[in-house]
């Protein structure tokens, strides 16, 4: 919930101008006398240098270090800092075994206390110190730990853990997460209003070994977690509590190693993705095993190119849980739900779309207090095995939905599953003075229609009355004067759109 937009993005705006206008400033013509030619080429070339020279200092205990050294003569203060403040912390100078088979816990804890309380130049949000990137370095090992990692003290940000498996150990806590954004202590005396900022987890093989979860990340701003691959969690794949914006993106998660049609899929057990905050993003990740895939309490995420085949619906499993009765302001856009459905309670502001459900896969809309309200489901392709199955179905099993609007169901596509709208044409032939056009097989409420446009064509000589009669129960009644053959040709929305 960005509340300060406006502001920062007023001073952003600034800030903009001011450096577009130095920028002019220093290259105020595009004709360059031969000095100042040269002068170019020199600063392109100490440039190139410099860029040299921080690739050098990355791989400073590497035998190619010298390969790499500038023949320009190095700025000193460049690579001297290079070489005294590393932000590298390499977890293997900190004793950890990258064979895994020794507890590496207290070296991987002492490589991130000595990247949370390294060099910082300032803040990021206040009372947030930036430590410039520092990197946590797993350098492609396999660790074991006996309990959670996490940062020593809250309030640091711009810090990177990656490339690496970690594994929970056979005594690690139930409840543990492998790696827990929540600060160990509380260290200060006036905790910032977030924990963290900017944590990214990347290139991550976390193993919960049966024993808790994977990462939960507590009130924290802008985390990326990228390219990760988290199995055997008993609780939570990730853990989203509080705090915004935790980016979750090319990623895996299943509690079980499998690849499908399993033969205990019925017993996977735990979720995926829990969602406890707003604002945050799920792009591109596959959970390929557990009971529920992604689980959302928080208002304002964005669900893009998730495929879910944790559990089968018939199996009693749930893709994609959404369980904000009353207002739910949820996208999920581009998915794949793979014999999973999405259950939505008391949907307020939902928008499902071009999304693919697979095996009778649904979307099921659960009344808690019969309320339904802003729902977008539409332009989604459903595949199912004839067993008659709803491609959008309601759950009126608590109370039947009253306050129902400005819901569209609409241009979907069904190929062995029972279609239904709340759009809906539909044209008859009769004979006679009474036409009863039945939509209760297509329309998703019962006896609710809104809005009904018709035409009556007859091709007889005559021009007869015909007028609208009755639309309860989901039927059309249109009579005419006079007995007449004609078709009528309806068209009803039960959504109230004005
Ligand atoms: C799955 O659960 C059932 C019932 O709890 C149990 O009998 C069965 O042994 C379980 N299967 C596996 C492979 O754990
Ligand atoms: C309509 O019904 C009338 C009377 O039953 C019959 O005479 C007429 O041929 C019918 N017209 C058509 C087009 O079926
Ligand atoms: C409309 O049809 C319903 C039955 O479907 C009937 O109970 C009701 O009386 C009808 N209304 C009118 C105005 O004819």
């Amino acid at each position: 919930m960005a509340r300060k937009t406006l502001a920062w993005s007023l001073l952003l705006g600034m800030a903009c101008s001011i450096v577009i206008g130095s920028y002019e400033e220093s290259f105020p013509t595009r004709t360059f006398s031969s000095n100042n030619y040269h002068e170019a080429i020199q600063r392109l070339q100490s440039f190139k240098a410099s860029l040299t020279r921080h690739d050098s200092i990355a791989s400073a205990s590497s035998s190619l270090s010298t390969f790499s050294s500038p023949s320009s003569a190095p700025s000193p203060s460049l690579s001297l800092q290079g070489v005294n403040n590393p932000r590298v912390y390499r977890v293997t100078s900190y004793g950890a075994d990258p064979t895994g088979n020794s507890d590496s816990t207290e070296a991987l804890l002492a490589a991130i206390e000595d990247a949370a309380k390294g060099p910082s130049e300032g803040y990021l949000m206040e009372g947030i110190r930036d430590l410039g990137g520092a990197q946590i370095n797993l350098e492609g090992g396999n660790y074991l730990i006996s309990r959670s990692l996490k940062l020593p003290v809250a309030g640091v940000g711009n810090l990177m853990i990656h490339g690496g498996t970690i594994r929970a150990s056979d005594n690690f806590p139930e409840d543990g997460y492998i790696i827990d954004l929540s600060p160990s202590s509380n260290g200060r005396n006036s905790l910032p209003s977030y924990n963290f900022e900017f944590i990214t987890l990347k290139e991550l093989l976390l193993d919960s070994n049966f024993r808790g979860g994977g990462i939960s990340v507590i009130n924290s701003l802008r985390t990326n977690i990228d390219n990760c691959y988290i199995t055997h969690f008993t609780t939570n794949g990730i853990l989203v509590q509080s705090g915004h914006e935790t980016y979750i993106r090319n990623s895996f998660l299943g509690q079980h190693i499998t690849a499908g049609g399993d033969k205990n899929e019925r017993n996977f057990s735990g979720t995926g993705i829990t969602l406890q905050g707003n604002d945050n993003a799920v792009t591109d990740v596959v959970i390929f095993s557990a009971a529920i895939g992604i689980m959302v309490t928080g208002q304002a995420n964005a669900f893009s190119g998730v495929h879910c085949y944790n559990k089968a619906t018939g199996f009693g499993g749930t893709g994609i849980y959404l369980k904000l009765p009353g207002l739910t302001q949820t996208r999920i856009v581009n998915s794949y739900m793979d014999y999973t459905s999405i259950v939505a309670e008391d949907p307020v502001q939902l928008h499902i779309s071009s999304s693919f459900f697979l095996g009778d896969a649904n979307i099921v809309l659960k009344s808690k207090n019969g309320i339904v309200n802003g729902v977008d489901i539409v332009d989604n392709m459903f595949s199912g095995s004839n067993q008659g199955v709803e491609i959008v179905q309601l759950d009126q099993s608590n109370s039947p939905f009253q306050q129902i609007d400005q819901v569209i169901v609409d241009r979907n596509i069904a190929r062995g599953m029972k279609l239904k709208a709340t759009v809906a044409k539909m044209s008859m032939q009769g004979n006679g003075t009474s036409w009863s056009v039945d939509f209760n097989n297509v329309l998703l409420f019962p006896n609710l229609i809104k809005n009904v446009q018709y035409s009556l064509s007859s091709s007889g000589s005559t021009f007869p009355n015909h007028a609208l009669r009755n639309v309860s129960e989901n039927r059309v009644v249109i009579e005419t004067n006079e007995a007449v053959a004609a078709n009528v040709f309806v068209t009803v929305d039960q959504s109230a759109l004005s």
